[in-house]
């Protein structure tokens, strides 16, 4: 029978065959020279703001791929009223209309693969594998939360008991939830708050990052396509400090969705605490200092396998990515050695070739952070590493991967969200104080650990405080439906993504008693 039940996750594409891999690489390339066109869509409609902004690439900053329109807060009470209007007619449409018209996204997502993958390397300057895998996890939540949302909102749960009465418990939409995504995962991200909120039954406004609009624009176009109603889905490209800010201040929302950095989080917070008006949720995915532990029974070869493709694919820019490897001292040395051999062969470079595994860095501002980063880090630590530099640059903003041998995971002031790797010797006599050190960090996103000593690594991974542990193999690329994703404390509130209880963060519940 089917392991899986009802659901299948997306299979992606087996680019060993030549065939597959040569025809999807010039249906890719084909959009190389596109120039889109976005802005903000409200009741359904492109509309036309004042301000409109060039977007270009992060591997050449002379590229120039098209231009969005940025909304403003006139523009976001006018979509949020337009939203607030339709959600109770959309709460009240059957679920499997819902349901299917999210498994209609997913398809259109897969229709428009190629273009959206050229979106995803040109806009955000993600690798052609990370391109494939976004769009593969945008269409999985599109498949999963359908099959969730009908599952869980379908019926009334009958809760028999001793009053003698006729109990029952429903489900429904909160109301118009405020949906604020990362440009990390632009398609994925973006898609995975939005149809979370859409399946159970709110509207949305959707703000995407400031650097990843359209390819955002376009899912909108597509899940407007599939049949979302125009007044239930609003788009909203712009500032943050400004529409989202507005935005998660208003009275009328029904809750907020947002995956981005910490401080944003506490902002967000902050304001609706200030706010009067009904009390709604924070659902917040955070960043992390995410470490991995090797102890001595590690594999050396593939522990480092492991760590490069934690640290540095996506060039770091995962809030999963590893940031602090901690490394028994009595395999340290041979553990550092194989490392610096794979950096060498870390081909950093154009995104659209499918041999380069690390892109640029987001932006300029990205760039001379993490470089800044890097010297200062350097003042109470050793460089261990640096991974060779393309050639050519076409100004574009990348950043050499990088290791880096420090005392403390105290050293490291706050995250620093690119390809660069902290560390630290441990001796197994401390292996409570790296624990507490890791713990103490406040983060609890992703814990990697490799040793060949099951109790150990089973007892270690317990302790740690973090949302996704894994052992044996690198500590990135959470499956939907497999691997339900996010953390803790200082990185989120959960519920996690892409896990059977997200939805119930999007819904209210309602009993009837009923004595009829
Ligand atoms: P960010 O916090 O700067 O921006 C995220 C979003 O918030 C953007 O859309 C931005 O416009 C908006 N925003 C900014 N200020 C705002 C305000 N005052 N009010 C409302 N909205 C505001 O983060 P980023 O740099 O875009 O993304 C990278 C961060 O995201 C990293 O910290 C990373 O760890 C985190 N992240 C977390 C997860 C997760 O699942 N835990 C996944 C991906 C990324
Ligand atoms: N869900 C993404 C991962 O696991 C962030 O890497």
């Amino acid at each position: 029978g089917d392991i899986f039940g009802k659901r299948k996750n997306s299979m992606g594409l087996n680019m060993n065959i030549e065939s597959q891999s040569a025809e999807f690489f010039e249906k890719v390339r084909s959009f190389q020279n596109n120039q889109w066109q976005g802005g903000p869509i409200v009741n359904g409609k492109l509309v036309e703001t004042g301000q409109r902004v060039g977007v270009t690439s992060p591997q050449q900053s002379t590229h120039q791929i098209g231009t969005i329109g940025w909304g403003d807060a006139d523009l976001a009470a006018e979509a949020l009223t337009i939203a607030n209007g339709a959600q109770t007619r959309w709460s009240d449409t059957d679920v499997n209309v819902r349901a299917e018209a999210l498994e209609k996204l997913a398809d259109l997502l897969e229709e428009n693969l190629h273009e959206l993958i050229a979106l995803c390397t040109l806009e955000a300057g993600k690798t052609l594998q990370d391109g494939i895998d976004e769009v593969r996890e945008a269409v999985d939540f599109c498949r999963y939360y359908a099959i969730q949302a009908r599952e869980l909102m379908g019926k009334g749960d009958k809760m028999p008991g001793p009053t003698g009465e006729t109990n029952e418990l429903f489900t429904q939409g909160r109301g118009t939830f405020i949906c604020i995504s990362p440009w990390n995962f632009p398609l994925a991200i973006f898609i995975g708050q939005v149809t979370a909120a859409l399946a159970t039954g709110n509207s949305v406004i959707a703000k995407p990052a400031e650097q990843t609009g359209l390819i955002a624009y376009r899912a909108v176009q597509l899940a407007l396509e599939a049949g979302v109603p125009g007044d239930v889905l609003q788009f909203l490209p712009g500032k943050g400090a400004e529409i989202g800010a507005y935005l998660v201040s208003q009275e009328e929302i029904g809750g907020v969705c947002f995956t981005g950095s910490t401080n944003t989080a506490q902002a967000i917070n902050r304001a609706l605490a200030a706010r009067t008006g009904a009390l709604v949720p924070l659902i917040a995915e955070t960043g992390g200092q995410n470490a991995m532990l090797i102890d001595s029974t590690a594999l050396p070869e593939q522990a480092v396998t492991d760590i490069a493709d934690s640290a540095f694919k996506s060039a770091g820019q995962r809030c999963s990515a590893l940031r602090v490897l901690y490394v028994q001292d009595d395999i340290a040395d041979r553990i550092i050695e194989l490392l610096k051999g794979a950096m060498q062969e870390l081909l950093v470079g154009d995104p659209i070739e499918y041999k380069t595994d690390v892109g640029p860095v987001i932006d300029g501002i990205a760039k001379t952070n993490l470089e800044q980063h890097i010297i200062d880090i350097q003042h109470v630590g050793k460089l261990i590493a640096e991974a060779p530099m393309p050639d050519f640059t076409n100004n574009g903003t990348f950043v050499a991967p990088t290791a880096i041998e420090i005392d403390s995971i105290s050293q490291l002031v706050r995250e620093n969200f690119g390809p660069i790797l902290h560390i630290i010797r441990f001796k197994r006599e401390n292996l409570d104080a790296v624990i507490d050190d890791i713990n103490n960090t406040g983060f609890g996103l992703t814990f990697g650990i490799h040793s060949r000593n099951e109790s150990f690594a089973y007892d270690v991974a317990k302790r740690i405080k973090a949302g996704n542990v894994y052992i044996n193999r690198n500590q990135v690329g959470a499956v939907v439906g497999v691997q339900p994703f996010g953390g803790r404390g200082l990185s989120g509130t959960g519920p996690k993504a892409g896990g059977p209880h997200y939805l119930y963060a999007f819904m209210t519940e309602k009993t009837f008693t009923d004595n009829i």
